[in-house]
């Protein structure tokens, strides 16, 4: 576990970027860079001040979402400090046609933001074949019920009441999960595709795991395996996933790289 100190300095009287937290995941292996930031302290300027390039696509959005963009850039360009640090210093990640990250050539990573956090996940290629991570605040038991049938069918839901998560937690779990097994394929499939592609098979609580299953028809389509292994935390008002691995069939694939 490592902290890192922030390189941004206080500007007027609040700081952008606050605690940073950098650490090589022990149960997947990835590198995780958690970085706290306060949307209040966001200025432009910033973005030059901790070497991020605005792209195109972010100048005209509203100043939330620079900021957010903001702080997970730069806990990408933290993450990959750490996998090579010279070939890395400049290296900017741009925007795929899907909104998915463009990360240097050799690597795989993902990013998530929830409130005042974001995270970005890196490893090596040569280690992983994909990666997604994603970060939510538990879902409102209201909102629960108006998602629920769009996210998990009632077994899988189920699956995870038997083992006493509560309903929040079982519909946060899945929907986090699925969304990381989304941002983890997508590079390979290069297609949307919805919460009804895969399936909460089994969950093992005492590793924290979940695991995703694909329907079959679309993991032929893909040339995709079809079973997946969400590794989650549980916080107190939120839920982390990270869905990473190898592909048995590594030499076949489209992945963008
Ligand atoms: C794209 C999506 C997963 C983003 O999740 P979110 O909870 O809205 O937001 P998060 O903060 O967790 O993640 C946003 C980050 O995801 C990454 N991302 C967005 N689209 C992506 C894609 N197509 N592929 C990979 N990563 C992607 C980006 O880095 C983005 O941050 P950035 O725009 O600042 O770079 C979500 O909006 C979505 O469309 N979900 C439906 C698809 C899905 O989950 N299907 C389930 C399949 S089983």
């Amino acid at each position: 576990m490592q902290e890192v100190t922030a390189k941004i300095m206080p500007r007027d009287d609040r700081q952008f970027i606050g605690k940073v937290h950098s650490e090589v995941d022990k149960r997947t292996g990835v590198r995780l860079v958690t970085c706290e930031f306060d949307a209040a302290g966001y200025q432009p300027e910033l973005y030059a001040e901790l070497g991020i390039a605005m792209p195109e696509a972010i100048v005209g959005s509203v100043p939330k979402r620079q900021a957010e963009f903001l702080a997970g850039r730069y806990a990408a360009a933290l993450a990959l400090q750490h996998l090579a640090p010279v070939r890395n210093q400049d290296v900017q990640v741009g925007i795929g046609e899907q909104r998915n990250p463009l990360w240097p050539s050799g690597v795989v990573g993902s990013i998530s933001h929830v409130g005042s956090v974001a995270v970005c996940a890196v490893s090596r290629r040569m280690d992983k074949d994909y990666l997604g991570i994603d970060v939510e605040v538990l879902i409102p038991t209201r909102v629960c019920r108006e998602i629920a049938a769009i996210v998990a069918t009632r077994q899988e839901r189920e699956l995870l009441s038997v083992e006493g998560l509560s309903e929040r937690v079982a519909l946060t779990l899945i929907f986090s999960a699925k969304e990381s097994l989304f941002k983890a394929l997508y590079p390979s499939v290069r297609d949307y595709f919805g919460f009804e592609v895969a399936e909460a098979v089994e969950l093992r609580l005492a590793d924290h795991t979940l695991v995703l299953r694909l329907v079959e028809r679309f993991a032929n389509k893909h040339n995709l395996p079809r079973d997946y292994q969400c590794q989650f935390t549980l916080g107190e008002h939120w839920i982390q996933s990270v869905t990473c691995g190898q592909f048995p069939h590594r030499a076949n694939l489209k992945a963008i790289d």
